[in-house]
């Protein structure tokens, strides 16, 4: 297990915690969203501690982990005879945490009836138990979690706005790790130190070629990739000096500087690939990528467009680096 302190030197993860330590006093529900390992239960937690309920129960409920009728049982408990099989009474966890503060994670899988009963709660303050014949007042805080885009769901239909409302009372949107340069070093490093006493080993250190090749991948498991790549790196690098050979990435390409084209490959198709290859090596910026492929960044945007390519993070990882266009898309 790692510590349990958020790290960061990245100025907008600093934002989010300054936003956190301000709100948390309160009982507004905060929606954390954000990509898988990017830190979100760490800062539930983070906001728990700087409440007054720090000394209160922090509950976490995967909705995800159990299909629906499980869930409201887990979450609502039920009484003695609700069902079949409901041989005694069960005090859900939400009663439990009462005067605590509670994550409803990956909040965006919780099915829709239970999104009504949910919903209801955030109201009444208020639970029933199943098969209850009265409500019970519990007071908790809701923090709510999600890597998926809970807006979308909305629209799609498959999650209620008027919960989505009530949960969304502040919104925190923790960036990548991707687009945390800064962070990507302060924490590799961290890793590096954790992981060597942690395992009672000399320090050591990444050489300034791992530190590069650790900015070119992408982090798509984020904080919690990289912390697996640092600890197993460290332990197998018997030197004190860890190199970039020694940073196993699964994925990564060895050779990022080639590409295979052969007989046969239209332009166009050469083209995508040279792109798709130069915004790889780029960690997706595509200011550095249009200089390097030697085009505009508005031509490589089109090209991008044209192409469809799939680079979900092209945006948000333009947005960061390109100062010079303005982010207009
Ligand atoms: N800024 C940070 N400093 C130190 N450790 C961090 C930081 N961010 C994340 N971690 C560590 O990375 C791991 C993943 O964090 P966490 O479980 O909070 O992510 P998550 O967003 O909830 O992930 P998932 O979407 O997969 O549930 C944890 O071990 C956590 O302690
Ligand atoms: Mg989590």
């Amino acid at each position: 297990m790692s510590s349990k302190i958020i790290r960061t030197s990245d100025p907008q993860m600093k934002r989010i915690l300054e936003i956190a330590e301000n709100v948390a006093p309160s009982r507004a529900s905060v929606l954390i969203q954000g990509e898988s390992g990017t830190g979100k239960e760490l800062l539930a937690r983070y906001i728990h501690t700087k409440s007054n309920r720090a000394s209160k129960p922090f509950t976490a409920v995967n909705c995800a982990a159990l299909p629906e009728g499980l869930l409201e049982s887990e979450l609502f408990g039920y009484e003695k005879g609700a069902f079949t099989g409901a041989e005694q009474r069960k005090v859900g966890k939400l009663e439990i945490a009462h005067q605590g503060t509670f994550l409803l994670d990956e909040i965006s899988e919780l099915p829709l009836p239970l999104q009504s009963k949910m919903l209801r709660f955030l109201q009444e303050g208020e639970i029933e138990r199943v098969g209850g014949l009265k409500p019970i007042p519990v007071d908790i805080r809701i923090i709510a979690a999600s890597n998926k885009n809970l807006q979308e769901l909305v629209r799609a239909q498959k999650f209620r706005e008027d919960l989505y409302y009530r949960l969304n009372v502040i919104p925190v949107e923790i960036p990548p790790l991707r687009h945390r340069p800064l962070d990507l070093d302060l924490l590799s490093e961290f890793f590096v130190e954790m992981s060597c006493s942690a395992n009672g080993l000399a320090a050591k250190k990444l050489d300034q070629e791992a530190r590069k090749k650790i900015h070119q991948w992408r982090w798509p498991g984020n904080v919690r990739e990289l912390q697996n790549v640092i600890e197993r790196s460290v332990l197998l690098t018997p030197s004190d000096t860890i190199f970039a050979d020694d940073v196993k990435i699964e994925g990564f390409i060895q050779s990022q500087k080639n590409l295979t084209l052969h007989p046969g490959m239209t332009v166009e198709e050469a083209e995508r690939l040279l792109i798709l290859k130069t915004l790889e090596y780029t960690a997706q910026n595509r200011t550095h990528a249009a200089q390097m492929l030697g085009i505009s960044i508005r031509t490589l945007r089109n090209k991008i467009n044209e192409y469809k390519m799939d680079l979900n993070d092209g945006l948000a990882a333009e947005l960061v680096n390109d100062s010079t266009q303005g982010g207009a898309l």
